[in-house]
């Protein structure tokens, strides 16, 4: 069936009347929490995958949702995530695919991208499978025949943050043989302060670049190249100590990178979603292989239950549609994210790539301009450590912000008093969503700073300081641990949300011309700069 001509998002009926829900008049989230609706809790509270979603404090009625909910049936949201899961050229300005979710479904019977790819998938993930193993077991010899025990992953961008991300979290499962590093910016001391602790003979680099062209990891493989030289690793020898993975397996071997050693993947996988591909190789060799199916089988879950699961009980969708409504129609420019697990310390770096370079866009999919908002600022950190740095900003600041608190229901950090520190963490992630939700009016105030003793006077001064507006959205995501399978599931949730939002937007998520035109500038200015050097 030809597609139905593009019609920009603002003309559709369901936007409209949104915009018209959105000029109110909108109960406060003290009022819609006082009375819970069974309706509108049962529509907020999700699972899937073994994810928990509170979206409770949301500020949405039912009719908000319903009108969300229509937008994405207008919007044809199903008919775009089909497409993409058949493998159609969804990445409209490269003509390509976007197959990530084939990565983590390669094993299904009748696969929508059909058996072809599947086949592709299976044989390089089980290839670059058995080398993580044996790093994983300590039993790959470096060139002086003793085991390699440290494996330094050099990339950027989605070469970096996914797998970074991915061993951080999961660093309670890192096998005790080999111990992974990450190194990302040229900058030399980021990759002297890794090296200057390690012994070259049993050192591996992994060099990863989709395009293997990219000048801050090409510079650090240089680099890499001459430490282990230096160290008496030269030549030949160094195919033992360097593996690429790429989907250029032709330059790789141009740069003298062993023949068995590229671990590829396609051009149908975004950068931003490749840690599922063979970039995922450092999480393998730290978890071993079947701690990445088992990071893969997460990842498959969420989308069964994205492809499955009916609009009104989608989690993907309405987050997606949950983000839309604070971005388009109550003015939030920016969305936060919020960890309350320390293992989680990558977790907002790496969806702020996937997010903002997936929807930072300005031009509808059609080439027409888009007039409405796109992609948020995606930012955060830590929950404990921003309730000691930023949420200042968040409880009393102009800006209204949107937070995904995330959090880990159970401990097993090897501490006797984990379970203390458990609690604490908990509570404050529990009491910070609250808070923002409710904030405090001046009459609760006044009773508080009363009861603290001040007299009349000094109540009534700091009572406009004092008071908390509240009425801040958040939502709470509860993983039931820090396990591969609940990871890839949170990892896979992130990335359909961005999906949903773009096929609502439309614009296209799998492109990102916005970076060329520094690189172009930079190679620029490096020729102007080469006749005087
Ligand atoms: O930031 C631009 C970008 O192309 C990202 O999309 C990508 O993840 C990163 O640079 C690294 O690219 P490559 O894997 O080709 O080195």
């Amino acid at each position: 069936m030809r597609e139905p001509r593009f019609t920009p998002p603002q003309q559709r009926p369901a936007w409209q009347r949104l915009a018209s829900l959105a000029r109110g008049p909108l109960p406060h989230l003290r009022e819609l929490l006082a009375q819970p609706c069974p309706q509108r809790q049962s529509r907020l509270h999700l699972e899937a995958a073994g994810i928990q979603l509170d979206a409770t404090r949301q500020q949405v009625t039912l009719p908000v949702l319903d009108a969300l909910n229509d937008l994405a049936r207008e919007s044809r949201v199903p008919e775009q995530a089909e497409a993409q899961r058949r493998g159609e050229p969804v990445n409209g300005t490269e003509g390509r695919a976007a197959l990530h979710v084939a990565l983590r479904g390669a094993d299904i019977d009748s696969p929508p991208w059909g058996a072809q790819v599947s086949t592709l998938v299976r044989a390089e993930r089980e290839r670059f499978l058995a080398a993580a193993e044996r790093l994983h077991r300590g039993q790959w010899p470096g060139h002086t025949g003793r085991p390699i025990a440290h494996v330094v992953n050099i990339g950027i961008g989605g070469s970096d943050l996914g797998p970074r991300m991915a061993c951080e979290a999961l660093s309670n499962l890192h096998g005790p043989a080999v111990r992974v590093h990450f190194v990302s910016n040229p900058d030399a001391w980021a990759l002297y302060e890794v090296l200057r602790h390690l012994p070259a003979d049993r050192t591996l680099f992994v060099v990863q670049s989709k395009s293997f062209t990219t000048q801050e990891t090409m510079t650090l493989a240089a680099s890499a190249r001459r430490w282990l030289a230096d160290h008496g690793c030269t030549g030949e020898a160094q195919a033992t100590h360097l593996v690429a993975v790429t989907a250029r397996p032709d330059l790789s071997a141009q740069e003298g990178y062993a023949p068995e050693h590229p671990f590829g993947f396609w051009d149908w996988v975004g950068g931003r979603y490749s840690v599922w591909s063979a970039i995922g190789f450092a999480l393998a060799v730290a978890i071993g292989a079947q701690g990445f199916r088992d990071f893969l089988a997460g990842g498959h879950a969420m989308d069964r239950h994205f492809w499955d699961a009916p609009a009104t009980s989608n989690m993907p969708l309405l987050m997606a549609l949950l983000g839309l409504w604070n971005r388009n129609f109550l003015g939030s420019p920016t969305q936060a994210i919020a960890p309350y697990a320390s293992r989680l310390v990558h977790f907002a770096p790496f969806v702020r790539q996937m997010d903002m370079e997936s929807n930072g866009k300005r031009t509808h999919v059609d080439g027409s301009p888009v007039e409405i908002d796109t992609g948020p600022i995606v930012w955060g950190g830590l929950g404990i450590e921003g309730q000691h740095a930023f949420f200042q900003l968040l409880h009393q600041g102009r800006h209204r912000v949107p937070v995904d608190f995330i959090g880990v229901a159970s401990e097993d950090t090897p501490l006797p008093l984990a379970a203390e520190h458990h609690r604490i963490v908990l509570l404050n992630m529990r009491a910070q969503a609250e808070a923002l939700a409710l904030g405090r009016d001046a009459e609760a105030t006044a009773a508080l700073l009363r009861a603290e003793g001040l007299d009349d006077t000094t109540i009534a001064a700091l009572i406009p300081h004092r008071t908390f507006a509240g009425n801040v959205p958040s939502n709470s995501l509860w993983l039931p641990a820090l396990t591969p399978h609940a990871l890839g599931a949170l990892v896979a949730l992130y990335e359909h949300k961005v999906f949903c939002q773009a096929a609502i937007w439309g614009i296209n998520p799998f492109d990102q011309w916005g970076v060329e035109l520094g690189k172009t500038m930079a190679r620029a200015m490096e020729r102007q700069a080469a006749p005087h050097s």
